[in-house]
């Protein structure tokens, strides 16, 4: 399968914000944002950035490091959002219920490497990197499957 590819930058976390509350607009049931890049990337940050744009009251939204996971409920699709840095087995993705949280949820994934061949290849990626200056971030985003084509396009 082709992988595709655009990069982008964000130049401060309010743009940021931007991107994660405009691609929140896009997904539904189903759809998985794989979240990578070494700590203090910005992945936290375009998460909380993306739930807090889909929920109907504002509420807390806190990293998911100790509980792994954290859900939420819109008037659309449950979000999940999912830090596996601390995942010690693959089994752990499966009692956690992300497998069928994949398929029926939106899923934000932070540290996706955990998930090996557990990765839905229908994933889009999203690669932080810091950049030229301390609040830019350089994404990489890259996908298999041509249903994001015209999402990342028009992002
Ligand atoms: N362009 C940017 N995008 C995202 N976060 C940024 C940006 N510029 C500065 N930051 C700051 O960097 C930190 C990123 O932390 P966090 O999102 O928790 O990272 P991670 O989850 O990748 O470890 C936050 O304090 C955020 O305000
Ligand atoms: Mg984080």
């Amino acid at each position: 399968m082709t992988t595709l590819s655009r990069s982008l930058c964000f130049s401060d976390a309010e743009q940021t914000a931007i991107y994660a509350t405009r691609l929140a607009r896009h997904l539904g049931s189903g759809d998985v944002i794989l979240l990578s890049g070494d700590v203090g990337a910005g992945k936290t940050h375009f998460a909380r950035s993306l739930i807090q744009s889909l929920l109907a009251e504002p509420e807390d939204i806190p990293s998911p490091t100790f509980t792994l996971v954290q859900t939420y409920e819109t008037t659309g699709a449950d979000i999940w959002h999912a830090d596996l840095y601390r995942l010690t087995s693959a089994q752990e993705v499966e009692e956690l219920g992300l497998i069928d949280a994949f398929a029926t949820a939106i899923c934000l994934v932070e540290w996706p490497d955990r998930l090996g061949l557990l990765t839905p290849p229908s994933a889009l990626s999203l690669d932080f990197t810091t950049g030229q200056s301390p609040d830019a971030r350089s994404v990489l985003a890259t996908w298999q499957d041509p249903r994001w084509t015209e999402t990342v396009t028009a992002w």
